[in-house]
């Protein structure tokens, strides 16, 4: 970079769904128990960075428009990651993001977006000489905006969490997973608006309140169990194991979320028509269209290439009718982030 210039960087990042769920924190951003994800392609954001030498000082515009409301989670990560990076004190940032989807659709887009940032963060430090680049060091500064972001990183599956049946996990990083059977490269993620705003219990405040549950010492095991048996049914391509683990994972993150104190509720009653709707379905014809959740109201339908024309079927005769305005994104498993010319 020259002295008085801008150093400006450009990344695509894509948002990822969890089919072995987050949900609780130990220490700083760390997480409770690991998690694995397809990383999505369709739904993804793209975030330039300028950075201009001088005090620390941030501006962020989405989809064109300045967006003071996004400057406090922004300028924490900032605070978070110079701690670490103090050279990345000594610069004026000038952020443009844009998503592919609304990021009021209750979709995350912490992921997508904590994931682009942390890109071109990386690509900063690369020319400042301090670090190479590296989807690692990556994920490890997009775990500290936003805990699921640091999966987005890769394309494929993702796992983040330390594990000792995944060589080289680390709860301070995602890392690829590899290996998986060639159906998982050929899945759908149609994703069903039943709610487009915000939530009621932010994910930050969810997590907060496994401290103390319950049921968190049990969930923690189960997590820790269910990583293993999705490990085994990535590698061998049983269908019926991975509909069965993905469905049990989204229901088991909503019953943590209805039995903690205070106890709350993300489904609405249109999350469990659609359930309800794809579970007869898959009965009747026999398929392998499954559903997971977020922290939301919102449901992902998972499925396989081969099942494609039972999934059209079923949204277009049933599941829009469900829909907030009839809205759904049609998505599927990416390749990852794309560093883009600015
Ligand atoms: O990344 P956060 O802090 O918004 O937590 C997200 C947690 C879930 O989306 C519910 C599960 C997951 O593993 O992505």
């Amino acid at each position: 970079m020259k002295a008085s210039e801008p150093f400006i960087t450009q990344w695509q990042s894509p948002s990822n769904i969890a089919l072995v769920k987050y949900w609780g924190k130990k220490g700083f951003q760390l997480p409770s128990n690991a998690s694995i994800s397809f990383t999505l392609d369709a739904c993804h954001t793209t975030t330039r960075l300028a950075a201009t030498p001088g005090d620390l000082h941030l501006s962020i515009r989405v989809n064109g428009k300045e967006q003071p409301s996004f400057l406090p989670k922004i300028e924490q990560f900032f605070k978070h990651i110079s701690e670490l990076f103090p050279a990345l004190k000594n610069f004026n940032y000038s952020i443009d993001t844009s998503n592919t989807f609304p990021h009021s659709s209750g979709i995350a887009s912490s992921a997508s977006g904590m994931s682009a940032l942390a890109l071109c963060v990386v690509d900063l430090l690369a020319d400042l000489n301090e670090e190479s680049f590296s989807p690692e060091l990556a994920s490890n500064l997009a775990r500290i905006g936003s805990g699921s972001a640091c999966r987005s990183v890769y394309g494929g599956l993702a796992e983040w969490g330390k594990h000792a049946n995944f060589t080289g996990s680390s709860d301070e990083y995602a890392i690829p997973f590899t290996g998986y059977d060639e159906v998982f490269n050929s899945f759908h993620d149609d994703i069903l608006i039943v709610h487009e705003g915000s939530k009621s219990v932010s994910s930050t405040v969810g997590h907060s309140l496994l401290n103390g549950h319950a049921f968190a010492t049990q969930r923690f095991e189960e997590a820790e169990k269910n990583m293993s048996r999705m490990k085994a049914i990535l590698h061998s391509g049983d269908l019926d194991d991975f509909v069965d683990l993905v469905e049990r994972e989204a229901l088991m993150l909503h019953a943590l979320m209805m039995t903690s104190t205070p106890s709350f509720i993300l489904m609405k009653p249109e999350t469990v028509a659609i359930i309800d709707a794809i579970r007869a379905d898959r009965i009747e014809k026999g398929h392998h269209i499954c559903f997971t959740l977020d922290a939301g109201a919102n449901v992902h339908m998972l499925y396989p290439e081969k099942d494609a024309h039972y999934a059209n079927e079923l949204i277009t005769s049933k599941l829009v009718d469900y829909c907030e305005n009839g809205r759904y994104i049609r998505d599927r498993i990416g390749r990852g982030p794309k560093r883009i010319h600015a």
